[in-house]
């Protein structure tokens, strides 16, 4: 039998972490065999709510759930672990400049960054989910040196999961037929959602998406609109913001990156750019990536056409933008 694996969710008393929690104490982020013991990180005033998580957590009597750790201290919850899922952050309040609450998530990843590094297991895994999830990511990975850079990545798999549930919805088709599809850049309305290489799994074979939607007027505008705006149309509706669908996407990352992409598949990841796709190195980009053996590595060789390349350098220069920021903010 397979021996514990230590995962760290912060801001495990919020909305997504109280639904991600229970998909991790059930195997779909690591697998039906692979036990885990979680470890909960809120902050003081959200102690007795993040406490009541735990006993719903006991309540539940998960077979895999071999322990919960439920702290409000960082070393505490750091220690030891081997993912990392950063869901804590400080959100952005109604008359809040960009800057504010820039400046609020920095100092929480700079300091997050050396507990990880101090305590948590040498080969750790992080994912960022907390926005700005980029930015938030690429200060993790800055204060946190010996972490190794692959190791930190942040999320864009549920935009990438958004752009394949558009495409099913559209063709009628099973959202399992459908793969491929990109996400570019950063997780913000300047993402660049891309089908130029998505195809869909048909009786017939594989077939490209372009060829089976057959309207470029929507795929080039109402598509790329939809997945950009998906978060802010939730949001409008439940009046809260994407949490299911949130940390579903938090799982599919993790899993994906742990035990493999399928063959012939890839996946969208936010990872630290190393200038693949003349995207500037030095900032955390989402790109398509395959796995293997608990390594990501980036899809080269595909076509970018003039459109796209546009749309790719546009959402590089908000990131870079939004580094020289948080840097503006740590001096
Ligand atoms: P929420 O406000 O319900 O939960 C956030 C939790 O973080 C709260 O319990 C809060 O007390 C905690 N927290 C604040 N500062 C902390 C700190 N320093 N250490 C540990 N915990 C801390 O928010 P929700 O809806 O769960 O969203 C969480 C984050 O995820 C937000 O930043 C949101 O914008 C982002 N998000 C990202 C998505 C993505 O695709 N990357 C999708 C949806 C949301």
């Amino acid at each position: 039998a397979k021996g514990p694996v230590r995962v760290l969710v912060t801001g495990a008393a919020g909305q997504i972490g109280y639904a991600l929690v229970p998909m991790i104490a059930r195997g779909i982020m690591l697998g039906a065999d692979q036990p885990v013991i979680l470890h909960m990180l809120d902050i003081p005033p959200a102690a007795e709510s993040l406490n009541g998580v735990k006993m719903e957590l006991i309540d539940a009597a998960f077979p895999l759930l071999k322990g919960v750790v439920a702290t409000t201290d960082v070393v505490e919850a750091c220690t030891g672990v081997n993912i990392a899922v950063m869901v804590g952050g400080f959100p952005r309040k109604e008359g809040m400049e960009r800057k504010d609450v820039m400046s609020k998530n920095v100092s929480i990843y700079k300091s997050q960054a050396s507990a990880l590094e101090q305590h948590a297991a040498p080969d750790c895994k992080v994912l960022v989910v907390a926005n700005p999830a980029n930015t938030n990511a690429l200060i993790l990975k800055e204060f946190a040196p010996s972490i190794p850079e692959k190791n930190v990545t942040c999320l864009t798999r549920l935009d990438h999961n958004r752009a394949l549930g558009q495409i099913s919805e559209r063709l009628k088709v099973p959202v399992s037929n459908v793969k491929n599809v990109i996400i570019w850049g950063n997780h913000s309305s300047s993402q660049y959602p891309d089908v130029n290489h998505a195809v869909v799994e048909t009786e017939a074979g594989e077939k490209p998406v372009r060829q089976l939607v057959a309207d470029d007027a929507w795929l080039d505008g109402g598509f790329i609109t939809t997945v950009q705006q998906r978060g802010a149309a939730i949001i409008k509706a439940r009046k809260l913001s994407s949490a299911l669908s949130a940390a579903s996407a938090a799982c599919d990352h993790i899993r994906d990156w742990v035990l493999g992409t399928p063959k012939g598949t890839w996946v969208s990841m936010g990872v630290y750019s190393d200038g693949s796709y003349d995207v500037p190195p030095g900032i955390i980009y989402s790109y398509p990536v395959m796995c293997e053996n608990g390594k990501w590595s980036i899809v080269q060789g595909l076509h970018i056409n003039e459109f796209s390349r546009k749309k790719l350098d546009a959402t590089a220069n908000e990131l870079v933008e939004e580094k020289a920021l948080a840097y503006s903010c740590l001096s």
